[in-house]
């Protein structure tokens, strides 16, 4: 490579390591699942037992497998239709149905956002 064109490639990419979202999150301490729950979920979710538009998440692994979760973060209405059990009874007892928030197509950020929800226990 020529000294003119090393220059504007350096400047490239430490552009790209500055802008890029996992820098972004190592540059604070909280972790990507709590950041994740704080912009996406919490309009709707209380980290505690009390209800806001949806239940209180508080306790929610332990009465919830983590493979119920999982398929309820990709598409709460499909496993609705689906007829699933514990999606009908939740049903019940809320006006809306959860939307399907397109970052939660993402698997990894699905680990991240369940791994933040264990943090949740139901005593302290
Ligand atoms: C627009 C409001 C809304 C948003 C945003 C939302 N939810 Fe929900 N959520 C609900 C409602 C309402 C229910 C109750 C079931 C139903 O009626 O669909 C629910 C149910 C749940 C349940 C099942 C709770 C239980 O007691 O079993 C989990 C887990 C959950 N949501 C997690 C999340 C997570 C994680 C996010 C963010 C990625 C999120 N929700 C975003 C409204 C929302």
């Amino acid at each position: 490579m020529k000294k003119r064109t090393i220059f504007p490639a350096i400047v490239l990419l430490s552009l790209f390591f500055f802008i890029s979202p996992v820098r972004a999150e190592d540059s604070d301490n909280t972790p990507a699942g709590e950041l994740l729950f704080k912009e996406k979920c919490s309009v709707c979710h209380k980290t505690t037992d009390q209800a806001l538009v949806g239940p209180g998440l508080q306790g929610v692994m332990e009465r919830r497998s983590e493979k119920w979760v999982d398929k309820w973060l990709q598409d709460p209405g499909g496993l609705l239709k689906s007829g699933d059990k514990t999606a009908t009874e939740l049903k019940k007892g809320f006006f809306r149905t959860m939307p399907t928030l397109p970052e939660m197509k993402d698997p990894v950020k699905r680990k991240a956002v369940i791994e933040y929800l264990k943090t949740l226990k139901q005593e302290g």
